[in-house]
């Protein structure tokens, strides 16, 4: 199918990000200070922007590991069905966990995810997504921390894409259609 004409509109500025990952990172290192070593979780693709930063920030002894879920692969609708693509390298039992996802939307990706992970027995499992569309949401979940609130647009950039496109633009960014 080809694709519709579009634009992207800037939404969340690349310094406003940088700023808000500065605050967040304060929070968590908080909460995992009496932490040995904290396993961040990213989980591909979208979040690998974001991970890179938020791990940067962090003033704590770090693993990091990936996970891959996908429900929505190139389509615009979420499939309401996670599959595991990509398995942790690690084991996390007995371990404080942090996952770190781009946009929870339906809810349904963080919730398998974390139930998954859950049934390992981390001592901690916490979770932090950049964006949140709490309109959206399908499944009960919320993140322990989230970067900013944001009404249901069509968001790109940031790691975040439109089918595969537009994940390094340095911002986050609304799809406006043209045609
Ligand atoms: C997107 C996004 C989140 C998930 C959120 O991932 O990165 O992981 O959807 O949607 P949900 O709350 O409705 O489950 P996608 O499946 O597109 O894979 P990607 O990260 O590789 O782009
Ligand atoms: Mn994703
Ligand atoms: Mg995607």
């Amino acid at each position: 199918m080809p694709q519709r004409p579009y634009v992207v509109d800037k939404m969340i500025s690349a310094k406003a990000i940088a700023a808000r990952i500065e605050d967040l990172s304060d929070l968590i290192e908080k909460e995992f200070s009496d932490t040995d070593k904290l396993v961040v979780v990213g989980l591909l693709r979208g979040s690998f922007v974001f991970i890179a930063d938020l791990v940067r920030e962090l003033k704590l002894d770090v693993e990091v590991d990936f996970l891959e879920a996908s429900s929505y692969g190139n389509e615009l609708e979420s499939s309401r069905e996670v599959r595991i693509l990509k398995d942790l390298r690690g084991g996390i039992e007995g371990r404080d966990v942090l996952v770190v996802e781009d946009i929870i939307d339906t809810g349904f990706t963080m919730k398998h995810v974390l139930g998954l992970l859950k049934s390992r027995g981390p001592r901690k499992l916490r979770s932090i997504a950049l964006l949140d569309k709490p309109s959206r949401r399908e499944v009960q979940i919320k993140a322990d921390w989230t970067g900013f609130e944001i009404p249901d647009e069509f968001v790109v950039g940031y790691g975040i894409d439109f089918a595969q496109h537009n994940r390094n633009l340095p911002f986050i960014g609304k799809v406006r259609f043209t045609d």
